[in-house]
């Protein structure tokens, strides 16, 4: 049995910066709501002519194989997650394995929302961990910005979230890398974060584009409360887990990069295990929520920026839709 390690780390951003004041033209908001009650000051919006899930992810995933000194053809299986794919179906993992010219190696989607990359990547792990596989490009991308509502209406879900990919390459080790991943959901909650349409379950005289009266099912909606209060206690709970099954304390952990929901959250979360500013990440203040893209993008920055070192236990965790909460705990 292997262990399975992050050999290289990278992301992508589209160009387009939305501050805070470009949506108070859109709806009736403004920068001091917003950054109080969500940290945020800006988000990327895709151009959609240039960008998509898959070509954004290919991007990343460019950016993780030079950090990791691989070329595009030693990827021998994809695991995507993201909840907003480029089409109903397929999947956007089988897009970007065309967009990245492999050919006919597995493309994985899994749809877990903002836990999806840590699902992705605990799934990548028990595939390195039986040999099966050698280099596992294990991505977490999403376009919230078509799916939302940018008017007053959808103003307490709209300024939350943007766009982006972020990408990992896991590798088999001698030594331990990914110590332990624990993954968890509450379906009873799914309807307060979601996007009812495009969905099966419809007679089909309701599913036809012209019957579809109220469009504002395809926007994402959030009982943004109740994600709130669910969130500070799961996060906490699934990180201690996630130490307890390690034999470790909060005093081993020198970063957290916890999923960039809400700068409120994540304070929260660090004020609660008492750690310092410097053994937290956080990057939603310029990207805003990219739900499965955020952890990735925070890690290859966090990267970039010399904050994660060979050695360093890194601890990252997440909730979201579904409810879905997940943590991982990983030595570099
Ligand atoms: C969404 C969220 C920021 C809203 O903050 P809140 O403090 O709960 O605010 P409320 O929804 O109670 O709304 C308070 C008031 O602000 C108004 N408001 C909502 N969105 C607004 C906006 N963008 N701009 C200005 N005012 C806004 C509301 O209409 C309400 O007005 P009222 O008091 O006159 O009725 C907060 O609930 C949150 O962050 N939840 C977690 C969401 C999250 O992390 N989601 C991602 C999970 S992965």
């Amino acid at each position: 049995m292997h262990y399975s390690k992050i050999a290289g780390v990278g992301h992508y951003v589209p160009e387009r910066v939305v501050t805070n004041d470009d949506l108070s033209k859109l709806m009736d908001t403004n920068n001091e709501w917003i950054i109080e009650r969500t940290g945020i000051k800006e988000r990327r919006f895709i151009d959609p002519k240039t960008d998509t899930v898959a070509n954004m992810s290919a991007k990343a995933a460019h950016m993780a194989l030079e950090r990791a000194n691989l070329k595009v053809e030693d990827i021998d299986f994809i695991v995507l997650a993201t909840i907003t794919p480029d089409y109903f179906f397929p999947g956007s993992g089988v897009l970007l394995q065309r967009e990245l010219g492999l050919e006919s190696i597995g493309a994985l989607d899994i749809r877990n929302a903002c836990s999806g990359f840590i699902y992705a990547l605990s799934t990548a792990d028990q595939f390195i961990k039986t040999g099966m596989y050698k280099n596992i490009l294990v991505i977490g991308a999403e376009i919230q910005s078509t799916a939302l509502d940018l008017t007053t209406r959808g103003r307490g879900t709209a300024v939350i979230f943007g766009d982006g990919a972020g990408a990992v390459i896991l590798q088999p080790s001698d030594q331990p890398g990914i110590l332990s991943s624990h993954l968890h959901s509450d379906g009873r909650y799914a309807e307060e974060l979601y996007v009812k349409d495009p969905g099966s379950s419809r007679p089909h005289e309701e599913r036809q584009p012209e019957q579809i009266l109220d469009t504002s099912t395809f926007k994402v909606h959030m009982n943004g409360n109740m994600v709130f209060k669910h969130a500070i206690v799961r996060f906490h709970e699934v990180i201690m887990e996630a130490l307890e099954a390690n034999n470790l304390t909060k005093d081993d952990i020198d970063l957290l990069i916890p999923h960039q929901a809400n700068l409120r959250i994540s304070n929260y979360i660090q004020q609660k295990l008492g750690l310092a500013d410097e053994k937290v990440y956080n990057n939603i203040m310029r990207y805003g929520n990219t739900t499965a893209g955020s952890i990735p993008i925070a890690m290859s920055e966090a990267w970039g920026e010399g904050k994660i070192k060979d050695g360093d236990l890194i601890c990252v965790a997440a909730f979201g839709s579904g409810f879905t909460w997940a943590s991982s705990l990983i030595k570099w």
